[in-house]
């Protein structure tokens, strides 16, 4: 029996095919290459000592999923497979409903067909509505999305809820990732955005490895400790981890069940600048810049029900995902490319 990781060759999904095999799971791993690299499949193999199937496949495509569930016993999936740059989803929405909810309705359709019903979904801290108390418990309110990313992943959830609700041998899992930030230890695989980055770490490290000039930090007046943003990073190991205890809780549940994948703690956006030029001995020029429309203040997880339910914890520090993003960006400055 195999886990089908759709996205496998992304950020979080090559780490999570990594951590499969490395806890004895075979993987089938899918992906279209629209945000990612084939380089990152090959270093994920060179990683784990062992070859696994991989396909260049729209996950949209329905005959293409044909082939791939006809070649193999699949028993769960992990869907990674998405667009995630909130900016861009604001600029092309319809490509963004198009890619996230079709891939999901294909996926489903694909998985009722062949009779494989447990699924894990990459959901995000981003379908929470902006007005609720800190922390965020599985239960705070959702929606009031600020962006047409956000929305496609609200949308996918109550996809999912109501599949699961159709029949009663579907179990999904929806988990939501706070902010995920570091990279596996070797330094072989991590997170290479493909523009310019959107989102802090990698912003970061561009800014260390002198890609970038200088990081703008959004907001120096917010009601935080030092006045700049506060959200709960992840490592992004400890992510994929997450997702091997959800498969394990799977297998004895059905139904829908969401869980936080945090830390449980928030750090600032000087915290972490901080916490990296510890880590790498190298200065981040930056400088306070206007708050980015659409941010909250303060932004973290009660990872507690993950800890009850899933029995897993965060457990690398915020120092470590400094250290091994600056082993990764350092030796990869342009990531799995040579060059620009
Ligand atoms: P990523 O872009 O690195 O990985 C996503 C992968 O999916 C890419 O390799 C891309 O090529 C592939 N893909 C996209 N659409 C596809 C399609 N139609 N068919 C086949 N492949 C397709 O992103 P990531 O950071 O690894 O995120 C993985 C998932 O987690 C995404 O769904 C994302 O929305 C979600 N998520 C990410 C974060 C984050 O900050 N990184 C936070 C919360 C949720
Ligand atoms: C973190 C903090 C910024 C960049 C986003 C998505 C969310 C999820 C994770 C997918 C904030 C500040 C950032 C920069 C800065 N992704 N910042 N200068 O906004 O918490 O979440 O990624 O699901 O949906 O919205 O993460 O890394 O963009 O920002 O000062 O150049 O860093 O203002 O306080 P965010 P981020």
């Amino acid at each position: 029996m195999a886990v089908l990781v759709t996205g496998g060759a992304g950020y979080i999904g090559s780490h999570t095919c990594l951590e499969l095999i490395a806890q004895g799971y075979n993987v089938v791993a899918v992906d279209n290459f629209c945000n990612s690299q084939p380089e990152s499949i090959t270093r994920v193999k060179e990683l784990a000592g062992k070859s696994f199937p991989f396909y260049e496949i729209d996950v949209r495509d329905e005959s293409a999923l044909d082939e791939i569930f006809k070649n193999h016993d699949t028993d769960c999936i992990i869907h990674f497979a998405g667009l995630k740059a909130v900016g861009e989803s604001v600029k092309v929405p319809l490509m963004y409903y198009n890619n996230n909810l079709l891939s999901t309705i294909a996926l489903c359709s694909a998985m009722k067909k062949y009779n494989v019903k447990r699924l894990i979904f990459s959901s995000s801290a981003t379908v929470y509505n902006g007005a609720n108390e800190m922390p965020l418990t599985e239960k705070s309110l959702t929606g009031g999305c600020t962006n047409p990313y956000g929305w496609t992943k609200f949308m996918c959830e109550q996809i999912l809820r109501d599949t699961a609700q159709s029949e009663q041998d579907w179990s999904i899992i929806l988990l939501r990732y706070f902010n995920p930030i570091g990279a596996h230890i070797s330094g072989m695989i991590g997170e290479d955005p493909s523009d310019t980055p959107n989102n802090l770490m990698p912003y970061i490290s561009q800014t260390a490895i002198g890609r970038l000039k200088c990081l703008s930090v959004y907001g120096g007046d917010y009601p935080t400790n030092d006045g700049t943003g506060v959200r709960d990073y992840i490592h992004v190991d400890d992510l994929a981890k997450g997702h091997v205890s959800a498969i394990k809780y799977s297998t004895a549940h059905t139904g829908t069940e969401v869980f936080n994948l945090g830390s449980g703690v928030g750090t600032s956006v000087l915290g972490l600048i901080t916490a990296f030029e510890t880590a790498s001995g190298v200065k981040i020029p930056y400088e306070i810049a206007g708050r980015r429309p659409g941010d909250i203040a303060v932004c973290y997880a009660s990872a507690e029900k993950a800890a009850e339910i899933l029995n897993w914890r965060a457990e690398k520090s915020i120092a470590e995902a400094c250290a091994d993003t600056w082993r990764w960006q350092s030796l990869n400055p342009y990531g799995f490319k040579n060059k620009l």
